[in-house]
């Protein structure tokens, strides 16, 4: 009995070491992966807004960008294209009891609102039936129309439209 309980003690005593070494090795890969941004803040080149500091660094907050607010229309990049939101929506309730976007977007009220009505596509379900208020796939607004603000884009974007693929833009439209 007492052999028995040697060798299990042994056989524990010798297995703490690998584990230490298992456990601090972990922690030295682990560490590698951090990726470190460098004074001017970029990454392989690339400007990175937020990325990690040494946790004593005071690093002040970046300022949050403007909304673009001026009720203009912007032009769409292809016809399909979920128009953009040029007005404010902050703390617009979008839930089961209320739809704010809809007390002016809505058939019913965009006399008094002098809002655009959503178009018929809004009251088509998914088999193509046009109902009487809105489909409920529809409903959330905010999964396709997007406020804009005036952040820059952190990377180029290169898209081209239609026209301009075609070969065909003119007039400056993009
Ligand atoms: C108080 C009324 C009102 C509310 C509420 C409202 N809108 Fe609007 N919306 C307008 C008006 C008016 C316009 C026309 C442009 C302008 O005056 O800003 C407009 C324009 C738009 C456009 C641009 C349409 C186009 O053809 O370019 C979109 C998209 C839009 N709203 C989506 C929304 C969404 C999504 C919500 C809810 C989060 C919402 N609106 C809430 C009044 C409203
Ligand atoms: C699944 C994506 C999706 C959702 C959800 C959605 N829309 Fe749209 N919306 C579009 C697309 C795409 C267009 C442009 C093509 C079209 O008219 O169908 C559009 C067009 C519009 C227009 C312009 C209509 C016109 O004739 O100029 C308005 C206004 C609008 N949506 C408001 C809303 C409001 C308000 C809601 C929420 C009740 C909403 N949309 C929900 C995708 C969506």
């Amino acid at each position: 009995m007492k052999t028995r309980f040697l060798i299990a003690a042994l056989a524990l005593l010798a297995g703490i070491p690998a584990l230490t070494i298992g456990v601090t090795s972990g922690v030295v890969a682990a560490d590698k992966h951090v990726v470190m941004a460098d004074a001017t803040g970029t990454v392989g080149g690339i400007k990175v807004p937020s990325t990690n500091h040494p946790i004593t660094a005071d690093v002040p907050a970046e300022a949050t960008h403007r909304e673009i607010t001026d009720d203009q229309k912007r032009v769409r990049n292809y016809a399909d294209q979920p128009p953009l939101i040029p007005h404010a929506i902050r703390d617009y309730q979008i839930d089961l009891n209320i739809n704010k976007c809809l007390t002016c977007h809505d058939r019913r009220n965009t006399a008094g609102s002098q809002a655009p009505m959503l178009s018929v596509t809004h009251f088509q379900d998914r088999d193509g039936q046009t109902l009487g208020t809105v489909a409920a796939r529809r409903y959330f607004c905010t999964q396709c129309h997007v406020p804009q603000t005036d952040a820059q884009p952190i990377v180029p974007n290169s898209f081209q439209d239609f026209d301009s693929v075609l070969g065909h833009a003119q007039g400056g439209q993009k």
